[in-house]
């Protein structure tokens, strides 16, 4: 891979880059095709990567449908799969560890403790071996995103991370490779994260701008669902990760459910402009 993407840069080109874990669904797709209007080459990864995984979550049983993945890449005009094995990207021996402090032991990072050292190790190591002009990811990890972005400006790497809008199902529910563990009831549940932040939106362009306020809302929302539980339900500063307790600058509502044996994570972005305050659900 290394070699080949050195071989692209040295003609000129400008790679795109969109590293997974595999198990696609329209929201990879979506990255693939941000990637081929702004760049080309598009260069994909699949990668399972065991070291974001905690001892017990969900590595062993992660989707694998590799065939199945590197048809839809394909098909979508991707360039180069990149499908490194374990052993290739942590050999014998290896060491070195990357970690955004300040930013990663909030929210995501106090449920799954060593979560985003494991990310942020793995994508620094594919952003080196394949040096794109430009990498993307989508927002419903939004703290992923912002992890990853403070990871490339404080390392000072050459690759611009662009952080693209999540895609939804037509009733709300964030596409995720792991809702396809969910029975029709808890299917029908997982819309819960979504009607509990368009309550928010909704509040908001109301004039609602007590963060404290929306959050209770949100959180009240997020119990009165039986088969959900709560995990979080936070409204920070988007560049920060701080909580905030009024509406200021951009801000992140951020949720996190459980229900049944399948975590899902959501994100309202809050922005503003002139005073007046736009969502993105
Ligand atoms: O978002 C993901 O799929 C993963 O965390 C990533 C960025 C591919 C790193 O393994």
């Amino acid at each position: 891979m290394k070699q080949s993407a050195r071989q692209v840069r040295a003609d000129g080109s400008s790679i795109g880059f969109v590293p997974t874990m595999g198990a696609l669904h329209a929201g990879h797709l979506s990255l693939v095709r941000s990637a081929l209007a702004e760049c080309h080459p598009v260069i994909a990864s699949i990668f399972v990567n065991p070291t974001q995984f905690g001892p017990h979550e969900d590595f062993q049983k992660y989707p694998r449908t590799m065939e199945a993945d590197s048809q839809q890449l394909e098909d979508a005009g991707v360039d180069y799969l990149f499908a490194p094995d374990a052993l290739e990207m942590y050999p014998r021996g290896f060491r070195t560890w990357v970690n955004v402090e300040g930013l990663s032991e909030c929210l995501e990072g106090r449920v799954r403790q060593g979560h985003f050292r494991g990310v942020t190790t793995v994508v620094l190591k594919l952003l080196e071996i394949v040096q794109p002009q430009k990498a993307y990811f989508g927002r419903k990890d939004a703290q992923q995103g912002r992890i990853i972005q403070q990871m490339a400006r404080d390392l000072h790497l050459d690759s611009e991370i662009v952080v693209c809008p999540i895609v939804r199902e037509p009733d709300g529910l964030a596409m995720s490779s792991r809702n396809v563990y969910l029975n029709s009831d808890e299917r029908r549940a997982a819309t819960i994260l979504f009607r509990a932040l368009d309550g928010a939106r909704a509040s908001i362009a109301h004039g609602e701008r007590d963060a404290l306020r929306i959050k209770a809302a949100i959180r009240e929302m997020l119990r009165a669902e039986p088969l959900a539980e709560p995990e979080y339900a936070e409204l920070v500063d988007a560049e920060t990760l701080e909580s905030v307790t009024r509406l200021r600058r951009a801000c992140l509502a951020l949720v996190a459910v459980r229900i049944g044996r399948v975590r899902l994570i959501d994100n309202l972005l809050i922005e503003e402009r002139d005073g007046a305050f736009l969502t993105k659900l």
